[in-house]
């Protein structure tokens, strides 16, 4: 199964997403890796915004899992003009 994890550089993310690729899963992630990347390397990273992603690119997956959130609190707002909500 083929998965695009949202969000998937961070801290969950990154604990999460080998455990998905050693069971099997076909993981790929978009992230804006504010706080790097920290996954394996064989891990296709989209480095871009989440909400930059077209139509066309989630076509090829089956799932995707949501692993964004809002920086506000972890980084005192810098990157506000950047932010999501959920
Ligand atoms: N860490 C925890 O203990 C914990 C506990 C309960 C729930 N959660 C939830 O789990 C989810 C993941 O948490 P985490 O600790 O991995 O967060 P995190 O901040 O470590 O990771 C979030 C990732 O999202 C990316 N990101 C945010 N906005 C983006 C955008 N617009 N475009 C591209 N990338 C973007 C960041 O670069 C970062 O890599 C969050 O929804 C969080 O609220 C976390």
């Amino acid at each position: 199964m083929k998965i695009l994890v949202a969000g998937g550089a961070g801290f969950i993310g990154s604990v999460i997403i080998p455990k998905l690729a050693d069971r099997g899963y076909d993981v790929d992630v978009v992230d804006w890796c504010w706080f790097g990347n920290h996954l394996p390397k064989n891990i296709k990273l989209i480095k871009k915004n989440i909400f930059d992603i077209t139509e066309e690119e989630l076509k090829v997956y089956e799932t995707v899992i949501f692993f964004g959130r809002s920086l506000e609190r972890s980084n005192g707002g810098i990157f506000s003009e950047r932010q999501f909500h959920l």
